[in-house]
């Protein structure tokens, strides 16, 4: 690595790391890790123009929405072989509906679902897996409650990288399950929970010689970042008020707030957002925690929600996310399924679609803002993190089970009844069957 290093980040520790061991947690104390770098000094006015210009290279890397900021990743270097699938560049998309629903504040979208597997893990993967490929590893592991798994079989393929996956049995969607089985993963079914699967493979990986690809993996962090840079980019380097992500594992939140930290010290921004985490009621250990002023985890020991991407009762990175959140002035807040449902069913009124997990964002927008916690009018960015149809048994559970809702019908094959069908749906108003 280049100038790049790794640090616990436990504040009694706080050791440099010999990066030829386990990268996913500190030899000392067994902390979490970050990747450290001696920036040179940055002209941010001529590197945004580097980076705008690379969107019109042909280049591989350059296409990539996290390599084209790889002066933001320093840990590789010219002759370092990049494990790319084209991912980033998604699409910032403004909402009208769902903005009036959830304040009125000023609603746009990073649709991290536009990713190669659907998932904003593409992001993390590409440079956890080019870190793995370098070191030579024989085979990535990761638990998972579904998308890390299938970006995980996709970037090991890639890199031509055996890979393992450990998923509590029957608690991860069909779709995301699929993906990984396509793309070669080996898929074992253990324990009834995220929390169990991945504690049982944390304690197996360094002794049986797999390289864990989680976001414990602090390459993971490197990737995902970027996710700040493209949206300033897209925002002419306007930050918004507020970020919002749902929180599961809480990699995504730490991941932000390393990028926005970087971008000021750097000379990218002035204005720091204000990061805000979403957890569903029934997995919100993030939650309770701060809410309770604790300084030890206050774990869910059987976490439910509908929202199973973020179905977590011992999130991994919470110190992490801790510290974006007193860096940053954050917020978290915990949403009911029933709100998570009402907010995606309300994004697809834009005709935006997203998995229940990335619709906890805006049903926490609302809350914060009816709490008073945020202000009328700000303007927010709100990440979805997953593909529409990463999770069609939750959509088909809701909106096609009764007859009574008027959206889905059977309807015998005649003419006439048909007709009387259909006579009787023109009647009603436009919008007038969803929700
Ligand atoms: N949204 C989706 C769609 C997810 O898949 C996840 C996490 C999150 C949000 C939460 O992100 O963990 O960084 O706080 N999914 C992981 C997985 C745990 O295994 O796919 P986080």
């Amino acid at each position: 690595m280049s100038g790049a290093y790794l640090q616990c980040i436990e504040e009694a520790c706080g050791r440099r790391q010999d990066s030829k061991r386990n990268e996913s947690s500190c030899a000392w104390c067994g902390g979490l890790l970050e990747v450290k770098y001696d920036f040179d000094p940055f002209d941010p006015e001529a590197l945004r123009r580097t980076w705008h210009q690379r969107r019109l290279s042909g280049e591989p890397i350059d296409r990539s929405g996290v390599w084209r900021f790889r002066e933001l990743l320093p840990f590789v270097d010219s002759s370092t072989r990049i494990v790319s699938l084209s991912e980033g560049s998604t699409p910032l998309v403004g909402t009208r509906r769902a903005g009036w629903w959830a304040g009125p504040v000023h609603l746009t979208i990073k649709h991290q679902g536009n990713n190669p597997t659907g998932s904003f893990k593409d992001l993390g993967m590409t440079a956890c897996m080019t870190r793995a490929l370098a070191r030579g590893v024989p085979m990535v592991a990761c638990a998972s409650t579904g998308n890390t798994s299938s970006s995980m079989a996709a970037y090991a393929g890639r890199a031509g990288i055996r890979a393992l996956l450990l998923v509590p049995y029957r608690q991860i969607s069909a779709a995301k399950l699929a993906q990984a089985l396509d793309f070669g993963a080996i898929v074992v079914e253990v324990g009834d929970t995220f929390d169990e699967a991945f504690g049982l493979l944390r304690q197996l990986a360094p002794e049986m010689g797999l390289y864990l690809v989680n976001s414990v993996n602090p390459f993971r962090i490197e990737g995902q970042k970027t996710i700040v840079a493209e949206m300033l980019e897209q925002r002419a380097w306007r930050p918004p008020d507020y970020i919002v992500v749902p929180g599961g594992n809480l990699g995504n939140a730490s991941a932000l707030g390393k990028g926005l930290r970087e971008l000021k010290m750097l000379g990218f921004i002035e204005k720091v957002p204000r990061v805000v985490v979403v957890q569903a009621a029934g997995a919100n250990s993030f939650y309770q925690t701060l809410a309770a002023g604790s300084r030890e985890l206050i774990p869910v020991e059987n976490p439910s929600t509908e929202a199973t991407a973020i179905r977590i009762g011992r999130p991994a990175n919470w110190k992490k996310a801790r510290r974006v959140l007193e860096w940053t002035s954050g917020l978290c807040e915990s949403v009911t399924d029933e709100e998570i449902f009402e907010a995606k069913a309300v994004l697809a009124e834009d005709g935006v679609g997203c998995e229940p997990a990335s619709a906890a964002t805006v049903a926490g927008v609302r809350k914060l803002v009816r709490g008073g916690k945020i202000e009328r009018h700000a303007d927010v960015v709100a990440v979805l993190t997953g593909h529409q149809l990463k999770d069609t048994e939750y959509v088909m559970r809701h909106r096609s089970q009764s007859q009574e809702n008027r959206q889905r019908l059977l309807v015998e094959p005649s003419l006439d009844a048909l007709r009387r069908e259909l006579e009787k749906l023109l009647t009603i108003p436009a919008g007038g069957l969803a929700s």
